[in-house]
Formats: C-alpha cells, structure tokens, sequence
C-alpha cells in the first residue's frame, strides 16, 4: 500500500481519493506515525504483512521552521531511506523533506494562493534559485517518471505562505513555476535523489490542477510501481477485518439508522462484519416519508440481513410537536425525544439480551469532518442540524465510523459494491426532523398525511422520467397559506404546497433544478386532483445562498 502521512491538509483526504479513483490501496496515517506503526508487522487477517511501498506527505497549515511544528519521527525516515521507498511531498511534506534534509525554508513575501503555472526545466543547471533559475547541478536523473505524458506548461493550484529557498543537498530543482502574468518568482521545487524522494510546492490533488491526477498516477505507478487493481469491495474488507479486531469476538456494537444510503452501508458493512452483535435502531418519528418505515425495514431486515429493531414513536413525537410554530424548537423537540428513545431502546436491548453494547456505529462522512474541524470560530446559527449522531457523551459509546475518509459518491460506489438495492444508494439525503421542517407552521398529523401524498406523487415522477438521480434532493414543502380553486363546479380553499428539487454535490451551495415543464405538467395535475388539501403547487426557483435547501 501506499501511506499518506496527513500533516493536516485541508486537501490530505483527496489525496487518497484520487488514489482510490485510480484503484491504488492507500491508506491515511497521522504524520506522527510510529515506525512500528506504520512498518512494523501490522497483519491483516490473512497473515500478509501490509507491505509499504510508498509514501506520500500531505499539505499542512504548519511552517516547517516553527519549534513546534510536526515532522515524520526519525526512525520512520531511518526506514524509508534504507529500504529506499519512494516518497512524494507535496507542499508542506515537500518543505518537510527539504528541512529535514538540509534546505531552507522560508517565508514566502506574499502567501501564493490559487493559479500557477509550471513550466518544466530538465536541462540540469548549476545556478542558485534565486536568479529564477534552477540549482544544484547533482544530476542526471530522469525527472521524466514523474512527469511522463504531462505538457511541458500546464495549470496547477497553490496554497501556501512558505516556500524552499535552498535545495538541500543531493537533491536538484527539475520545474519552476511562475504566475501569469507576473514575470518568474524565484522557483519552488520538485526534487530527486537517488532514493527516489519527490516534492512539489503545488496541490496534484485538487481538481483545480488538471494535471495533477496523471502526476500522482506517474508517482504511484512508474515510481512506485503500485499496482491498480484495488476496488471498492476491497475497502469493505480491510474495515471488516478491522472492526472484528477492535470490536473483539464478544463484543456488541448499536447504531440508529434512517435508511439513508450513509447509514444503510454503514449498517450492511457491521452487520457483514459482526452479524447479530449489531443492533440497529430505526426510530419513527410520525414525520417520515410515505411507508418509509416500512420500507426501510423490508430492505434493511428483510434484503440485507441487518439486526434492525423499529420504534414506532409517531404519537410522542406529534405530541409534543402541537402547537410548535418555530422550525428551531420543532428541531430541539424532535432531536431532544430521538436522543431520549434512542437511550430506553438501547437499554431495552441490552436487558433482553444480556449485553452491554460498548461501541456505537456512526454513519459520518469525510465532508462532515471537514465540516466539524474546519468551522472552529464563532459562526451564525442558521439551522441546528440534528443528525442521528447527535448522542450525548454520557453514553460513553466508543465511535465507529466506517465512512469516515469517503465522500457521497464513493459511499453509493461502495453501496453498490456491497450489492445494496439501488433505491438506498440513490436515496436523496433527508433530514433527520424529517417532514416536521417542511411542514411550515404546525405540524398535525393531518398536514403529515397530506405531506407525504405529494411528496410520493412528487418523488415518483422525477423516477418515471429519469431525472431523480440527476438532482442533489427533491421534496414538496406544505405552506401555511390557503388559496381558492375550483373545482368541478364548486369553490375550494385549500393548501398550497411547492415542489423543491436543487442541484447541488455538497449541499453547502446548490441551484435550482431546470425540471422541464412538461413534468412540471404532470406533477401538478397529479398532486392537485390525487391529494386532497392541495389546490395549488408552486415550484420553487431559488438558489442556495441566499435561501437554504430545506424552508425551515
Ligand atoms: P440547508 O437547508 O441547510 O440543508 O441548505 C443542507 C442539507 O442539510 C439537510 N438538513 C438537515 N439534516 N437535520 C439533518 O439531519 C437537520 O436539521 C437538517 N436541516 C437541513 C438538508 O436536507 C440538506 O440536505
């Protein structure tokens, strides 16, 4: 496998997507990784050593001159330099591999954030870098296993404050880059030396450098020499073999899951794993959509085999939803009772079965990581998301999170690697209040009802024609307004609803959808004449920002 040593990159789990897309095994580690850790007879199942053949340092917010800054423990560098396995920096892992190795590194005048261009110099020079040229001089190595079928100009994507002044020694500067249209900035560097070590000040892993994903083919596969034939299912593997280590042979693990796609792999991947010593809670909260439990349960029990128990909770939670107006407080109430039934339940579980469940299984995604790590400093409140793992600390569960370096779309590969039934894995998201937050206004059991009949009549035409899975989430809001019709003869005053279908790939922006208007036709006829209540249906054209995907 090839080891990313993460140094805190925003960028660190791209790196190991790209390499995944490229079906090479990867896998992150902390850059302070022990020799041991990361060398030191780790087995899998099977009794193959995991065999590090590479080795990639990440990005990272550090400067490398700083006393406090993380660097790879010396007896890791002892390791990859005798057994002469080929490593790559990229942009602080370059500047590490120059510090360590006897460069300099300094601030940068100005920090270079966004577009450069590199222009590829092979002809070995024995000029200093500062005169924009390249240094050194020690060779004659052939920089063109790195950069083979790459143009000798192309487009890269930069973030940084620091950069390499002196190219240590044994090392030589093969690239510079300059900003158009500014004229050359003193280079920074890719670098070789006879144990196959690499750097570059750029990011290959962002989409913003299109060359980036061939470089990193270039580095893994001709340097490297990994072979490209991991697959998804191979991912399911190393977790299963993984969790039955950290789980052990009695242990139990509980979970809530929602049916999404998120929590149904995750689930699928436990119950792979374990079998019955995972114990999934599917809570309804009277706000789901149309048969929703009851389809959940039939793919999830029935078709996947998972240990699902269901609690039907609708009267609680409608209950104490009556007469609540404000989207927030429905929030709290619907988060607040899920947390206190998730609890009795698995209690209830643990009583009836004689266990204790020390583990809970989360569905978290990487996007949610950066998500969480990322938004450190005060920030508005403009909806409280109430996840199924939003579970009080007292629980004192240790946390599994199988998905926990994937993003959406390998999670559905994933899903169909695991040959989960395609109507979870295409599922849209849903929110954990469900129709509560789109049911505007009080939220009664008749308002559900008449929600829910939209919303399927909505859901079904988008797949009859195909265009489900092109938008990022689709759903009917009810409105708090009433508005006159006729029909047949006769007046009506009734209940508008409005259709919501965006665009999006990480919910944090989105645009409307362009649904042609034919199916617009035809979802409007059905809903008005098929659901009684509605009279009228809007369709909603607002991009996020400024509105947000749900209303509430
Ligand atoms: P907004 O409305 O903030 O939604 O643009 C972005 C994504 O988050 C989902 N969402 C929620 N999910 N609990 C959840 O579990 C919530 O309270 C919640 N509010 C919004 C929304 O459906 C969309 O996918």
């Amino acid at each position: 496998q090839i080891a990313i040593l993460d140094f805190g990159s925003q960028y660190s789990h791209l790196i190991a997507r790209r390499l995944r897309e490229l079906h090479i095994f990867c896998e992150l580690y902390s850059c302070l990784v022990t020799k041991e850790e990361l060398f030191g007879g780790t087995t899998t199942e099977d009794d193959h050593p995991k065999q590090i053949i590479g080795i990639i340092l990440s990005g990272g917010p550090n400067s490398v001159y700083d006393p406090k800054a993380p660097h790879v423990a010396e007896g890791v560098w002892k390791e990859i330099e005798e057994r002469k396995i080929p490593l790559l920096g990229i942009c602080y892992g370059m500047q590490e591999l120059a510090h360590v190795f006897g460069g300099k590194v300094a601030p940068c005048e100005k920090r270079e954030y966004g577009k450069a261009t590199v222009v590829v110099t092979t002809a070995p020079t024995t000029t200093t870098p500062d005169d924009g040229t390249t240094a050194d001089g020690s060779g004659d190595e052939d920089v063109s296993p790195l950069l083979a079928g790459l143009p000798n100009e192309f487009d890269v994507w930069m973030s940084h404050g620091d950069k390499l002044h002196e190219v240590p020694t044994g090392f030589r500067a093969v690239v510079l880059y300059y900003r158009k249209p500014a004229p050359r900035t003193p280079p920074t560097w890719p670098l070789k030396i006879s144990t196959q070590m690499w750097g570059i000040q750029f990011h290959p892993e962002v989409t913003h450098s299109p060359f980036g994903k061939d470089l990193l083919r270039n580095f893994a596969v001709n340097i490297v020499g990994a072979k490209q034939d991991w697959i998804m299912s191979d991912y399911a593997q190393e977790f299963m073999q993984d969790v039955r280590m950290k789980v052990g042979e009695h242990g139990h693990v509980i979970g809530a899951v929602s049916g999404g796609v998120d929590s149904t792999v995750a689930a699928v991947l436990m119950t792979r794993a374990i079998g019955h010593r995972f114990h999934a809670i599917l809570v309804d909260n009277g706000c789901l959509r149309k048969d929703e439990a009851t389809q959940v349960l039939k793919r999830m029990r029935d078709d996947c085999g998972v240990n699902l128990r269901c609690v039907y909770a609708q009267d609680r939670f409608l209950s104490q939803l009556k007469g609540v107006t404000d989207p927030e407080v429905k929030r709290k109430i619907i988060g607040g009772t899920f947390i206190d039934i998730f609890q009795e339940e698995a209690k209830m579980i643990e009583e009836e079965n004689g266990i204790h469940c020390d583990f809970l299984l989360q569905g978290t995604l990487y996007p949610d990581v950066i998500e969480s790590v990322s938004y450190k400093g005060p920030s508005a409140t403009i909806k409280t998301h109430h996840n199924v793992g939003g579970l009080p600390a007292s629980m004192k569960l240790k946390l599994i999170e199988p998905l926990r370096e994937l993003f959406k779309d390998e999670v559905r590969e994933l899903g169909i690697a695991l040959g989960i039934d395609e109507v979870s894995v295409w599922r849209h998201p849903f929110p954990g209040p469900g129709l509560a937050i789109r049911i505007l206004g009080e939220v009664t059991p008749e308002r559900v009802a008449i929600l829910q009949e939209a919303d399927a009549i909505v859901i079904e035409e988008l797949v009859n024609s195909g265009h489900y899975r092109k938008i990022g989430q689709a759903f009917v809001v009810l409105l708090p307004v009433k508005s006159v019709g006729v029909m047949g003869d006769g007046r009506t005053y009734e209940n508008v609803a409005c259709v919501r279908c965006v665009e999006t790939t990480d919910y944090m922006t989105a645009d409307f959808y362009h649904l042609p208007h034919d199916i617009l036709g035809r979802m409007s006829s059905r809903v008005i004449n098929e659901v009684v209540g509605i009279n009228r249906l809007c369709y909603d054209i607002s991009s996020k920002p400024p509105a947000t995907i749900e209303w509430e």
